[in-house]
């Protein structure tokens, strides 16, 4: 029984569950019966249009009921410190708020981005963590300050889905961005791409490296064309520093991908996890293009998600 889902090392077997979810697409309904009378809970601290809606369907395709909650909208304030006197904004303390939760529900899922004020503070995690030890369920991570599992276990399954080869060439490839983006959808693509067959590089401006941590031994570059030549997979994603934490770099629509910059690699297949900004990130003739295979992408978020609450709730 999968306990909590925060990251690929929750993941046993990246492959097995990378077949098994594409199974689930080919049989969404084998087993509608699991999750009758069981509650997901969503718990979004941050707005959402894929996660919700995929995650709202991955558990009704296994038969559960769903609570969602916009915790800044609708809810108190939540105090996540322990031992001060709360006397400020903070109504409620998330040790009360996760138990009660958990009480309603049977698994929670927990979106709470990083707030850019402190780098230690965000990648400490403390309102997945704070869940995970309060709340009493397991804990779905549906895009922490760090992490968003859930969406490159999906983007592993579209690889798999759309490789033409046993050893793909994958580059991500950072694009420019009016705002600072989390590097939540970077670091946990590297991660997972350490349990994927694949000769992965990564490439960025300088001043734009991750966490070490999480691209361990990924292949990194600075020269975009380079990096292009002979790709089979080009994952576009804007990340803000890592070390100069959410400083962004402006004016480098260099970095923006177009048709023409698809065009000389080997006809690779081009990944987004959107949102996206049309023209900003990438161009409308590489968005429209035949390389795309950005909704698969979408679409497989509904599996994945399905996978993991498959296996938290067989006993
Ligand atoms: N890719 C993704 O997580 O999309 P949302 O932010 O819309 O959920």
């Amino acid at each position: 029984m999968l306990n909590h889902f925060f990251s690929v090392k929750d993941c046993p077997d990246t492959m097995g569950w990378i077949y098994e979810a594409l199974k689930l697409k080919n049989n969404p309904y084998e087993y509608k019966g699991l999750g009758i009378n069981k509650t997901l809970g969503l718990i979004f601290f941050n707005a959402s249009l894929r996660t919700r809606l995929s995650t709202i369907k991955a558990a009704q395709n296994l038969g559960m009921e769903t609570i969602t909650f916009d915790v800044n909208k609708d809810g108190w304030q939540l105090e996540t410190t322990h031992g001060g006197v709360m006397d400020g904004n903070h109504v409620e303390h998330i040790r009360e708020a996760a138990a009660v939760m958990g009480g309603y529900c049977d698994i929670l899922g927990v979106r709470a981005f990083p707030t850019f004020l402190s780098k230690r503070e965000d990648y400490l995690e403390k309102y997945l963590r704070g869940f995970q030890e309060y709340a009493g369920v397991p804990i779905v991570n549906l895009e922490s300050a760090t992490l968003h599992p859930l969406q490159s276990f999906a983007d592993l399954m579209t690889i798999e889905q759309h490789k033409k080869k046993k050893r793909p060439k994958v580059v991500m490839s950072w694009a420019p961005h009016i705002k600072a983006l989390p590097q939540a959808v970077p670091n946990s693509f590297s991660q997972w791409m350490q349990y994927y067959d694949a000769d992965f590089h990564i490439v960025h401006p300088k001043g734009m490296e991750l966490d070490t941590k999480f691209t361990k031994n990924a292949k990194l570059s600075h020269n975009q064309d380079n990096a292009f030549k002979e790709a089979d997979f080009i994952y576009v994603k804007n990340w803000s520093s890592y070390h100069n934490y959410g400083d962004i770099q402006k004016n480098r629509k260099e970095w923006m991908i177009t048709l023409e910059k698809l065009q000389s690699t080997a006809q690779a297949k081009l990944m987004h996890c959107l949102p996206v900004r049309r023209n900003v990130v990438i161009a409308d003739n590489a968005m429209d293009s035949q390389h795309s295979i950005i909704h698969d992408q979408a679409y497989n978020r509904v599996f994945a998600t399905q996978l993991v609450l498959k296996k938290m709730l067989v006993s």
